[in-house]
């Protein structure tokens, strides 16, 4: 089943979503608008506002207060790759030249704030306490785990403990927020969108893993943005750390560097991909998706939640 498939039922709601995003990022600056425009019309695949919408169907979903809020995740997610792809020197994003790479470096810096400071925007109208605190809360932790990402850069005596704090940080608190403020502004009760928030948090971790392995695994055409650079880059994602386990892998990673010949990582990779990595990484982002699913059994059926089973499973298996 296609994800877009998995909610049908919002797709009315989608739309409306899509022209907000648009009409939210109209400025009278023209650089600003273009650059914000054109990665948000570069696609994505929107499970950030998805999840908001989803966990809003717990409680009062009114599409004009879920609006805002699905908007505004979706613009903090945007900024936080406007900026990923300047740390990470990336071209490509989702399938066309990232800000960084069409206009330059400066520019995508302060895309990434425009977008920031246009989801807050949108926040405001919330008129909860607690949605801001976990809003605020997230981008910190997102923003750490980026730089944390940074500082563990080509450091082989890290180990999961270290990794999967990162993940947690810059990727799963943010799919964990989607789902537990969707749930805030449609007013469901604390026990339930708390339930949500961890359903999002494992999602997440699965979602990052699964992201982690595809750079082994996929080409830059299926991903839309670059594949086999992680490695390259210094960044000891889940698969690198399991291909360590084994004492002469690990001589040859331990050997990686910036300026590492092609072959040279190339062998190394190869090396990763036949020592059973990813089939533990599969298992792994498996084990987390499990522990989203267990969550799900605990909150009340309807068509969301089904939804999100779907949604889930098909994040465990995406290809893209
Ligand atoms: C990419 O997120 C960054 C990660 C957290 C792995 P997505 O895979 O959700 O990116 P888009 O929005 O679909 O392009
Ligand atoms: C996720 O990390 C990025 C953020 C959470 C901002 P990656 O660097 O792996 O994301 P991609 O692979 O570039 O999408
Ligand atoms: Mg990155
Ligand atoms: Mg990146
Ligand atoms: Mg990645």
């Amino acid at each position: 089943m296609k994800l877009k498939m998995m909610y049908s039922f919002l797709n009315s709601d989608i739309n409306i979503i899509e022209k907000a995003l648009e009409e939210t990022i109209e400025t009278e600056s023209l650089l600003l608008r273009q650059a914000s425009m054109h990665t948000l019309k570069a696609g994505g695949k929107r499970i950030r506002p998805v999840f908001v919408l989803l966990a809003g169907k717990f409680g009062h979903y009114d599409i004009n207060v879920m609006k805002d809020v699905a908007v505004a995740l979706e613009l903090i997610h945007m900024g936080s790759l406007v900026h990923d792809d300047v740390i990470d020197d990336a071209d490509l994003r989702r399938g066309e030249p990232t800000v960084k790479a069409k206009w330059d470096s400066q520019t995508a810096m302060y895309t990434g704030d425009f977008v920031f400071a246009l989801a807050l925007k949108l926040m405001a109208n919330i008129e909860k306490p607690a949605a801001h605190k976990i809003l605020a809360n997230t981008m910190v932790e997102v923003t750490v785990g980026e730089i944390q990402q940074i500082k563990d850069k080509y450091r082989f005596n890290q180990n999961f403990r270290d990794y999967l704090r990162r993940i947690k940080r810059k990727t799963a608190l943010l799919i964990a927020a989607s789902c537990q403020l969707g749930a805030i502004a449609a007013g469901v009760e604390e026990a339930v969108h708390k339930k949500l928030y961890f359903f999002g948090y494992f999602v997440g971790m699965s979602f990052q893993i699964t992201d982690d392995i595809l750079d082994f695994t996929a080409t830059e055409k299926e991903l839309g943005k670059p594949a086999g650079s992680d490695l390259l880059q210094g960044n000891i994602t889940a698969p690198v750390l399991f291909a360590m386990e084994n004492e002469e892998i690990r001589k040859e990673i331990e050997k990686v560097h910036e300026h590492m010949a092609p072959l040279e990582i190339s062998n190394i990779i190869t090396l990763i991909k036949q020592s059973g990595a990813i089939e533990k990484s599969v298992a792994l982002s498996d084990q987390y998706l499990d522990k989203a699913l267990a969550i799900l059994e605990e909150i009340p059926a309807n068509k969301a939640k089904k939804a999100l089973r779907d949604i889930a499973r098909f994040i465990g298996r995406r290809k893209f």
